[in-house]
């Protein structure tokens, strides 16, 4: 039994190029940012800004951003590497695969299944109160009971548009990636317009005077403001997860990655700048942000087109990870860590049926039953905790194993690797207690599955894989 048995790259490459069994190579660098862009803009900035500047950063949330907006340069550059260098779906998982061996690189897997599957549900949360809120605008209501996730205090038992919207996305996603990341760019594209529009709109008026006081709970409150703005960030990592379906991946995924988070960096500094230059930071403590400081100068025509952007634009969000969820239980099925069945590929479209339809069924259920607003900690933990082993990574593979073709190199290692360890570091410690247990939980979960599992059904394990070990 060997839990530090090395996946060898080459070996992952030439499963990349046999024939059979493999996903079908047709993304370019523009799906790529725009399967980034969609995972990124979402409810980070169309739900928690407002909640974020009135209760913590105030105007200074445009620091918070900044900050956030760097971390995560750091660790793009970081994926961007190894995406380059191990183009092989399961993003995280695959890169510690190739570095620290199995057992780090399986519970990497199971951490990336929390950080995408939780990310999902949490998303549909987001999608159901914007829809439903565009539903009352046109005088149509769900019954209360079906309205929200199980608390019986409000008199709500089941949130069925989060999972409805789960469940048809499952169903795009299940088309293939060619048929499904073209309708994920078009609504990528409204998305981008409709933020485009209101910054357009809201310049005109915005009032200085607004951002004064800049700082009005310190540098301490930029801090806290930062955590939400790093939730926002997240999905530029997702990415990589598409890597096998690229048809050029040592250009184009490094580009996708770096691409898209420069996009949704510029579109969330100028956003927060007009956001709280026209409403004052008191009177953001809203869930609607963006709508709300549109009516809040009157232009009611343009609210109705926000709120609809804000729809599409969560939905994207839904998408990508939906997407990233089910490449990544395919890497793990096809390893053997998971039962083989995920990584079967439906003959039509070439997608993971079974991988597919397993995450939108639990990701459905999960959103409609438990109420998961305050599980985005447990997301940030998750992502985090990948962040930093991407980053640790680097640093170990360019002096292991210099040999390796990169076409992407993160300049100044180790100093930017290091910098990206720190910076997530300091926002793992900085969350909740209640936080880390909920993921030690689950983390033991893992291990449990690993060793009654994985270990032995490992594809590294049977015989004849001698040559896929990296010895
Ligand atoms: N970055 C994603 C969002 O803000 C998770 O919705």
């Amino acid at each position: 039994m060997n839990m530090m048995r090395k996946k060898s790259i080459q070996a992952m490459m030439r499963q990349r190029q046999s024939k059979d069994g493999t996903l079908k190579k047709e993304l370019g660098t523009f799906d790529l940012t725009m399967l980034g862009v969609g995972c990124v803009v979402g409810t980070g900035i169309f739900v928690m800004t407002g909640v974020a500047a009135a209760q913590h950063a105030g105007p200074a949330l445009v620091l918070s951003f900044i900050i956030a907006g760097i971390v995560c340069a750091f660790c793009a550059l970081c994926y961007a590497e190894f995406a380059s260098m191990v183009p092989i779906s399961g993003s995280a998982y695959t890169y510690s695969y190739a570095t620290f061996g199995e057992l780090v690189a399986w519970i990497l897997g199971w951490d990336l299944i929390l950080e995408y599957g939780f990310a999902a549900a949490m998303v549909a949360s987001g999608w159901s109160g914007y829809f439903q809120g565009l539903l009352s605008g046109v005088g149509i209501h769900i019954p209360k009971a079906l309205t929200s996730a199980y608390n019986s205090g409000a008199g709500t038992y089941f949130d069925l548009p989060a999972v409805a919207i789960a469940l048809l996305l499952t169903f795009i996603v299940s088309r293939g990636a060619k048929e499904s990341t073209r309708l994920n760019a078009i609504m990528v594209i409204i998305k981008i317009a409709v933020i485009v529009l209101f910054l357009v709109v809201g310049v005109f008026y915005v009032k200085p005077s607004n951002w004064s006081p800049f700082m009005p709970f310190g540098f301490g409150g930029v801090i806290t403001g930062a955590a939400t703005a790093f939730i926002a960030y997240i999905g530029f990592d997702v990415v990589a997860t598409a890597a096998e379906e690229v048809r050029n991946p040592q250009r184009d995924l490094p580009r996708g990655i770096i691409y898209s988070l420069i996009v949704c960096g510029i579109l969330y500094v100028l956003v927060t700048l007009v956001l709280t230059g026209i409403v004052p930071y008191t009177e953001l403590n809203v869930k609607n942000p963006v709508a709300f400081a549109i009516q809040f100068i009157h232009q009611d025509w343009v609210a109705g087109f926000i709120s609809l952007g804000a729809i599409v634009g969560i939905t994207t969000v839904l998408f990508v990870l939906l997407y990233g969820q089910t490449r990544l239980l395919y890497s793990i099925g096809r390893d053997g860590l998971l039962p083989k069945g995920l990584s079967k590929l439906n003959a039509k479209t070439q997608a993971p049926s079974i991988s597919t339809w397993s995450t939108g069924i639990i990701v459905a259920i999960f959103a409609g039953v438990l109420p998961l607003d305050k599980l985005s900690d447990l997301v940030s933990i998750g992502t985090l905790f990948a962040f930093i082993s991407v980053s640790l990574g680097i640093i170990i593979l360019r002096r292991t194993r210099p040999d390796l073709s990169r076409s992407f190199r993160v300049p100044l290692v180790p100093l930017i690797p290091i910098l990206a360890i720190l910076s997530c570091g300091y926002l793992l410690v900085s969350l909740p207690a209640v936080t880390w247990e909920a993921f030690l939980i689950w983390m033991v979960l893992g291990l449990i599955i690993y060793f009654t599992y994985g270990v032995k059904k490992s594809r590294l394990a049977q015989p004849g894989a001698e040559d896929e070990i990296d010895s």
